[in-house]
C-alpha cells in the first residue's frame, strides 16, 4: 500500500475526502454502537441487526467512497496541470481558511451529533410498540388492533415477540429482515399464519411475569349471553375454573394448570398446521415411565421432530390478540348495555350483518348500513345499531388481511373451537384401549355454579355443579365447536 501510494497519499487531503472521512468515521462508530448493544442488550431487537449491518455499513462505504472520490477528482487535476500535488495546507492567518476550517468543523460536529442521536432515537424507535404496529400498518394492523383491546395492551410487543437469550434472538432478526423485505415488496401472507413456528418459549417469555408458582387458585368467571331468539333472552352461566389446586374434586387435586407443573411433561402431535387435530399425546411421568394415547383413527407413530411439549400457549394462544367472535362481541355491547336488549331480534340480525364476507372495509360499512337501515326503517335507535355494528366491525374484523375470529382459532376453552377437547375429547386411549386422558368430564376444570335467564335462576348456587342445561335443548356431547361457529349457529 504505502508504495503504491507513495508521494499519494497527499491527494486525500482534500475537503471532499474529509468529508467522506468524517462520514465514514461516524458510521464506524455507529456501527461499533449498534454492534455493542446487539450482543450485550438483554433484550434483543431483530431490527438492531438492519442497521448495524446494513445502514451503519451503507454510509461507512459512501463515505469511504466519497475520499475515493476526491482522491480521483484532486489526482485528475493534477495530472491535468490544473493544481500542484499539495497536501491541504490550512493557514489559519488567512481569513479564508479560517472561514472554510470553522464551516468545516461545525459541520463535522453537527454531523458526528446528528448520528450519534439518529441512531440511538432509531434504536429506541424499533423497539417501540409503534414501529411493531404502527410503521408496519398494513401488515400488522389486525394485530394491533385485538392487542389494544387485550389485556396486555401495556406489554410492549418485544416482550413476548423478542425477548432475551441469544439463540431466539437470531432467529428474531433474520425474521425481522424478511418481515421487513416482505412488507417493501407487499407479498406477505394474508392473514399471516399462526402459531408462529419459532415463536420464543414461554419460559422466557410469560414467565417471567406469570411464574408458574404464582399460579394458583380458581376462578369465578360469569359468561353472559343473549339468544337469537325475538327477545334476545339472556342466558347466563357462571362457572368456577379449577385453574390452580381445588379442593373440590380431589381426583383432579392439580387443577388445570397440572400441565404446567415441571414435574408433568406432556408432548404432542398435531396433523394440521394450526395445531387444531392431534392425534397423539405422550405423558411422561416422573418415576421415568410414560403413557402413550391415540386417538381412535391414528395408528402410527408420529415424526419424532415434529412432537411439542406442551407450554403456557398451547392453551393461551391468543394472550394479546383475540379476534372476538360477532356472537360474542354482541353478547357483550348488550351486556354493558351499547346496544338496547329490547330492540327485537337485535342480537341474531346484528350477528347476520356482521358474518357476511366483505372485501374492505368500506364495503362492509356500507353493507352494513344499508341491511341495518333496512331492517329497523321505522326505529328511532337504527343509527346507533349501524353506529355500534360498524364499531365492532372495525375492532374485530380486517378484510384486507382477511383476519378475524375464523382465521385465529382460540385454544382456552372449547365453545368455538375444539380448544381443551383437542385431547380432553373422551376419544384417546392408550394402545391396550385400558385408559383414556383423565380430566375429561364436564366437571373436571370446571364446575357450573349458575346458570340460566333469569336473577332467580343465578342466586341458586350449587358448589357441586349444576349439570348444564343448555338453554333447556339437547346438546351432543363434546363436540359443542360442530353448532358454535362463532357467527350463526349451524343446529
Ligand atoms: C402477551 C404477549 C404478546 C404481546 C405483548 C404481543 N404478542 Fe403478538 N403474539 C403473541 C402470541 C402468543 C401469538 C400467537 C403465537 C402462536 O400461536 O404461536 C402472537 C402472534 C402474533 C402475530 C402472528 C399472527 C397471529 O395473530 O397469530 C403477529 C403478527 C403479532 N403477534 C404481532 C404483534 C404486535 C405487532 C405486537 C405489539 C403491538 C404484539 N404482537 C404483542 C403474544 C404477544
Ligand atoms: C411484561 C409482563 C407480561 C408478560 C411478558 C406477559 N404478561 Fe400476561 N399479564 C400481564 C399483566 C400485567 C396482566 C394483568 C392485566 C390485567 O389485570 O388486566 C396479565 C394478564 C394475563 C392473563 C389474564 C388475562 C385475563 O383475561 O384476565 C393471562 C391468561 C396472561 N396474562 C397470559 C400470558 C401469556 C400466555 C403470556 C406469554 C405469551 C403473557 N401473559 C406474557 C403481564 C405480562
Ligand atoms: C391446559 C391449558 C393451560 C395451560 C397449559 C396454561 N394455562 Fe393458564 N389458564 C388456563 C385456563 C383455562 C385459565 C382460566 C380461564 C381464563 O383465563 O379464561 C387460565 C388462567 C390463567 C391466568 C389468569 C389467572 C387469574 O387469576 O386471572 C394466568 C395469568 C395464566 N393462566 C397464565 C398461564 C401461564 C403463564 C402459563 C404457562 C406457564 C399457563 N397459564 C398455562 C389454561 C391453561
Ligand atoms: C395436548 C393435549 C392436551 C390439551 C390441548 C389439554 N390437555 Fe389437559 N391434560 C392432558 C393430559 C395428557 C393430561 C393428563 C391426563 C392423564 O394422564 O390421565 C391432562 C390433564 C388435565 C387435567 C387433570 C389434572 C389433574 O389434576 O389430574 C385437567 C383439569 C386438564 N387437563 C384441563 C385442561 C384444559 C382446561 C385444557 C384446555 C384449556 C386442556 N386440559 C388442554 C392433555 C391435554
Ligand atoms: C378439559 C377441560 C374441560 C372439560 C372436560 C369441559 N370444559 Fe367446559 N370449559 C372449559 C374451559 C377452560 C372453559 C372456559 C373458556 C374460557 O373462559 O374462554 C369452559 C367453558 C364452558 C362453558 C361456558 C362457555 C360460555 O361461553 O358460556 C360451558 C357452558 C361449559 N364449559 C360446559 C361444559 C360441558 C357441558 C362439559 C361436558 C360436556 C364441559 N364444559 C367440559 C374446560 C372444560
Ligand atoms: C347440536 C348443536 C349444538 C351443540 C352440539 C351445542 N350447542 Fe350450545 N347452543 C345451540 C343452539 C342452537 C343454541 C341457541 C343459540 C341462540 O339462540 O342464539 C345454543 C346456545 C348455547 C349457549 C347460550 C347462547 C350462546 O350463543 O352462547 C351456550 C353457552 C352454549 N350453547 C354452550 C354450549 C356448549 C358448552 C356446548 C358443548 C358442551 C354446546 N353448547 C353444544 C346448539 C348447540
Amino acid at each position: 500500500m504505502r508504495s503504491l501510494f507513495r508521494g499519494q497519499t497527499k491527494l486525500f487531503q482534500n475537503w471532499l475526502s474529509a468529508s467522506g472521512a468524517i462520514v465514514a468515521t461516524a458510521a464506524f462508530f455507529a456501527f461499533l454502537f449498534l454492534f455493542l448493544t446487539d450482543i450485550l442488550a438483554t433484550h434483543g431487537n431483530p431490527y438492531v441487526g438492519l442497521l448495524a449491518y446494513i445502514v451503519a455499513p451503507v454510509f461507512f462505504f459512501s463515505g469511504s467512497g466519497l475520499m475515493w472520490y476526491g482522491f480521483w477528482l484532486h489526482r485528475r487535476h493534477v495530472y491535468k496541470g490544473d493544481a500542484n500535488v499539495h497536501p491541504l495546507i490550512i493557514d489559519l492567518t488567512r481569513v479564508r481558511d479560517r472561514r472554510i476550517l470553522q464551516f468545516f468543523m461545525g459541520g463535522a460536529v453537527a454531523f458526528l451529533l446528528v448520528t450519534a442521536i439518529g441512531v440511538t432515537e432509531t434504536y429506541h424507535y424499533t423497539e417501540s410498540t409503534g414501529f411493531c404496529g404502527e410503521t408496519c400498518h398494513g401488515p400488522m394492523h389486525p394485530e394491533r388492533t385485538a392487542y389494544l383491546n387485550s389485556p396486555h395492551a401495556r406489554v410492549g410487543c418485544v416482550e413476548c415477540h423478542v425477548g432475551s437469550g441469544a439463540q431466539y434472538y437470531v432467529k428474531a432478526k433474520l425474521n425481522g429482515m424478511h418481515q421487513l423485505l416482505a412488507t417493501i415488496a407487499n407479498n406477505y401472507s394474508r392473514p399471516i399464519p399462526t402459531p408462529i413456528k419459532n415463536l420464543r418459549p414461554a419460559q422466557e417469555t410469560c414467565e417471567q411475569c406469570h411464574w408458574p408458582s404464582k399460579l394458583s387458585g380458581n376462578l369465578d368467571r360469569t359468561y353472559r349471553h343473549f339468544l337469537s331468539d325475538q327477545t334476545n333472552s339472556p342466558f347466563t352461566v357462571r362457572l368456577l375454573l379449577l385453574v390452580g389446586a381445588s379442593d373440590i374434586n380431589p381426583v383432579m387435586a392439580n387443577g388445570i394448570h397440572w400441565h404446567i407443573n415441571i414435574t408433568n411433561k406432556v408432548e404432542y402431535f398435531a396433523s394440521d398446521p394450526q395445531r387444531q387435530i392431534i392425534p397423539w399425546v405422550r405423558v411422561s411421568h416422573a418415576d421415568g415411565t410414560s403413557t402413550v394415547y391415540r386417538s381412535p383413527d391414528f395408528k402410527g407413530e408420529p415424526d419424532p421432530t415434529q412432537l411439542r411439549r406442551m407450554d403456557c400457549l398451547d392453551c393461551h394462544n391468543r394472550p394479546a390478540h383475540r379476534y372476538s367472535t360477532p356472537n360474542e362481541s354482541i353478547d357483550q355491547a348488550i351486556a354493558t348495555g351499547a346496544i338496547d336488549r329490547s330492540i327485537p331480534w337485535v342480537k341474531s340480525n346484528l350477528v347476520a350483518a356482521l358474518t357476511v364476507r366483505y372485501e374492505t372495509k368500506p364495503e362492509a360499512f356500507q353493507k352494513i348500513s344499508d341491511r341495518l337501515r333496512g331492517v329497523y326503517k321505522d326505529n328511532p335507535a337504527a343509527e346507533k345499531i349501524v353506529a355500534q355494528a360498524q364499531h365492532i366491525y372495525s375492532q374485530t374484523f380486517f378484510p384486507e388481511m382477511k383476519a378475524d375470529w375464523r382465521a385465529y382459532p382460540d385454544n382456552k376453552g372449547h365453545k368455538e373451537w375444539p380448544g381443551c377437547f383437542r385431547c380432553h375429547d373422551g376419544q384417546h386411549t392408550t394402545a391396550d384401549a385400558k385408559r383414556k386422558i383423565g380430566g375429561s368430564e364436564c366437571n373436571s376444570c370446571h364446575v357450573i355454579l349458575a346458570q340460566g335467564s333469569t336473577p332467580e335462576d343465578l342466586k341458586k348456587l350449587n358448589s357441586e355443579g349444576h349439570t348444564f342445561f343448555h338453554v333447556d335443548a339437547e346438546y351432543s356431547d363434546l363436540s359443542c365447536n360442530n353448532c358454535h361457529t362463532g357467527g350463526q349457529i349451524k343446529e
